[in-house]
């Protein structure tokens, strides 16, 4: 069994809650946003590269040191050479992090094709070996590992879940799905809860975790000791409260439309917008309401217009026609089907 407590969760009784890392999403001002909409338990960061020149990122880095949402920050790293990986891990540690995650699910074809992130389910060999490496080195702090039910099929699944035991991991957090399924298709919660079976550390279960109805239904189906959400806390910032709300047998609190501007205001104002050409800060804009929009209208016009626009006032022009014109409509509390 695992020696080393995983940090304190912020509601002892309930399940634990973590935002899934997004890379070009999941940085230090967007877990500021989420953190005013209700904080997860657990963070996770964008993944830091590690081969053998790289340095630790400065951006991502600020997303730990800066962080003042009070929640815990794990570290996630991707790679595959176990010098470099090591080295990285004992550099993450001298700052104040809540672990250290492996990557082992990044279906992007020039990491796998380095037989890194997804690339590693691949081979339980490589992995045996990085695990035992990292252990050692990170032996007073968690070390956790996310990853996909297999490659483009299970053949490895139940031999890493073994070495995930082996090695005294002390969360798994899990996709269900292969690295070749990507982003689509079914979540095949039934081999997540096999892996809460034979895992001695807690499991997080990942995918498609869209509403609180349905994160209490994959907890029941899966018994995880948690949820790790991705896209749809990216359409609903609210969704890890109303998690929360659900677990607790209460009524889920509506989000006007109103506040739902709100969060697209703030989402606008980053950091970095002073130096974005407009058309660039549109497109990444588009990017988050892209999810946002599928709880907006169930016609999916909110959708089809937000994306043909090409300005900041075109795109706001959009948003206020759907978000402001009727005060009683709310945020839909799972995505509308078919949208
Ligand atoms: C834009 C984007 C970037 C992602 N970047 C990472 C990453 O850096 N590390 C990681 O482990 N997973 C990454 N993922 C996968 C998510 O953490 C998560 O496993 C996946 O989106 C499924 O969860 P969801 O259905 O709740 O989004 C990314 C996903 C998206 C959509």
């Amino acid at each position: 069994m695992s020696q080393i407590s995983l940090p304190p969760s912020l509601h002892k009784n309930l399940p634990l809650t973590a935002l899934a890392p997004m890379q070009d999403v999941t940085n230090l001002w967007f877990m500021k946003v989420i953190a005013q909409y209700g904080s997860p338990d657990y963070f996770f960061t964008e993944y830091f590269r590690v081969n053998e020149t790289s340095r630790l990122s400065h951006s991502i880095l600020a997303s730990i040191t800066e962080n003042d949402t009070g929640r815990p920050v794990f570290a996630q790293m991707i790679g595959e050479s176990i010098p470099d990986l090591v080295r990285t891990a004992k550099e993450l540690c001298n700052y104040n992090i809540a672990g250290v995650d492996l990557n082992m699910g990044c279906p992007a074809p020039r990491i796998y094709r380095k037989k890194a992130g997804g690339g590693l389910l691949l081979s339980p060999e490589k992995v045996d070996r990085i695990l035992a490496e990292l252990r050692q080195a990170v032996s007073d702090r968690p070390l956790t590992v996310k990853m996909r039910i297999g490659f483009d099929n299970t053949d490895t699944f139940y031999e890493i879940l073994d070495l995930i035991n082996r090695h005294n991991i002390d969360l798994l957090s899990l996709h269900g799905r292969t690295v070749k399924d990507m982003y689509h298709g079914v979540v095949k919660y039934d081999l997540i809860a096999e892996a809460v079976k034979r895992v001695d550390c807690p499991v997080l279960a990942n995918g498609n975790i869209h509403s609180a109805t349905h994160a209490l239904s994959v907890l029941a189906q899966t018994g995880a000791a948690g949820v790790m959400v991705g896209r749809w806390a990216i359409g609903n910032p609210w969704l890890f409260h109303q998690i929360r709300q659900a677990l607790r047998g209460e009524a889920i609190t509506p989000v006007p439309l109103v506040k739902v501007r709100d969060y697209i205001e703030r989402l606008w104002q980053t950091p970095e917008a002073p130096n974005i050409p407009e058309r660039a800060r549109v497109g990444y804009l588009k990017m988050f309401l892209n999810y946002i929009a599928l709880s907006v209208d169930a016609e999916g016009q909110f959708l089809r217009l937000m994306r043909q626009t090409q300005t900041e006032v075109e795109m706001f022009k959009v948003c206020d026609r759907f978000l402001l014109t009727d005060t009683t409509k709310t945020l839909a509390l799972a995505p509308y089907s078919g949208v």
